[in-house]
């Protein structure tokens, strides 16, 4: 037992620290519960009774000799400055965290943008969160229109009705008001509505709304930059429909088709059969939303458009879900890239 001290007492003296590491390591060994000097303390009860005393003596000379020493090396390595073993290289390059990939609904919207400022449009945009005048009034919806009902739209403030914007159109109004044409802006963003959700619906989605006005503008202008449009972002060989439609701010109206590209005139799945896809609505600028806009309508005419960028995504990636483009799942999103 005595020898033991005396051996501990020896290893204490020689003990050296020159890292935290090695300073830890004398902790635990000399000074934590479970040091050599807890063992021997014991061991004490099976020290012979005539021994006991000079044993105790021993054993705490022992104890106060690992606290001294483990103090000196402490202080020792605090005023040698820090640890080089354990200072971050600030010089180091960084490790690459995991990218993501752009969202194909992003791909198709810019892919839109640089279609559109080719031919001198700019980017407009404008609220999500719209008072009713830029939603529906301004645009020629009648005081009773079923748009106008909770079952469709999300209200966010009732009396003077606030509400979460069910279209791009809002922007339209936004962009004319108080200014003076021309006008030719696209103005791409999310939109609302108050649907269940399935794989073709979902209660937010994105549109991008067109808006030319000008002196002498005409239906020809329209079916001209449509035209345009489609065989840049399909293909030259696409063929376009005009169908005759209704819309509260454009007179007359037409709902835009173009010959399915998937099966390429024979009928499949996606146009059901038809050989023709929709992809959005368009017409003349109604004289009254020129009107509530503060636009003289004898003076300038337009057209407008808008169409669905998850329903052009859909067709071009021929996409059957529409949950997806919000699940991200990766393994979905990274698909695209470096496609279009
Ligand atoms: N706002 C319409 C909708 O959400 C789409 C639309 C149709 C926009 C015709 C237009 C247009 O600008 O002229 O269904």
């Amino acid at each position: 037992m005595f020898e033991k001290v005396e051996e501990y007492k020896k290893l204490l003296q020689d003990a050296k620290a020159s890292t935290r590491d090695e300073l830890e390591q004398f902790r635990m060994k000399f000074i934590s519960k479970k040091s050599v000097v807890s063992e021997l303390f014991n061991d004490f009860r099976n020290v012979p009774n005539e021994q006991k005393k000079a044993f105790g003596q021993a054993l705490n000379e022992l104890k106060n000799q690992a606290q001294e020493k483990f103090q000196t090396l402490v202080d020792a390595l605090d005023s040698a400055g820090p640890d080089m073993s354990e200072v971050v290289d600030m010089t180091l390059p960084n490790i690459p965290g995991e990218t993501g990939s752009i969202h194909p609904l992003t791909i198709t919207r810019n892919k839109i943008i640089e279609i559109f400022e080719r031919m001198g449009f700019n980017v407009a945009s404008g609220p999500e969160i719209e008072e009713d005048f830029y939603n529906f009034t301004a645009l020629n919806f009648p005081e009773n229109h079923p748009a106008r009902e909770m079952q469709d739209t999300f209200f966010i403030e009732k009396g003077p009705d606030k509400v979460l914007r069910t279209h791009t159109s809002n922007v339209q109004a936004r962009l004319m008001e108080g200014n003076t044409p021309p006008f030719r802006s696209i103005m791409p963003g999310r939109v609302y509505r108050n649907e269940a959700i399935s794989a073709r619906a979902h209660c937010f989605f994105h549109q991008v709304e067109g808006l030319y006005v000008d002196k002498n503008v005409g239906f020809k202008d329209l079916k001209d930059t449509v035209y345009h449009f489609v065989r840049e972002l399909f293909g030259a060989d696409t063929k376009v429909r005009f169908r005759p439609s209704y819309f509260p701010f454009t007179e007359p109206s037409a709902e835009i088709d173009i010959s399915c590209f998937i099966c390429g005139g024979k009928g499949c799945n996606v146009c059901k059969g038809t050989t023709w896809v929709e992809i959005g609505g368009c017409g003349m600028v109604d004289p009254n939303v020129l009107k509530s806009c503060g636009i003289d309508p004898e003076e300038y005419t337009g057209f407008a458009f808008g169409m669905g960028i998850e329903r052009i995504t859909m067709l071009k990636y021929q996409i059957n879900d529409l949950r997806l483009f919000s699940e991200n799942d990766v393994r979905f999103l990274k698909q695209f890239e470096g496609t279009f």
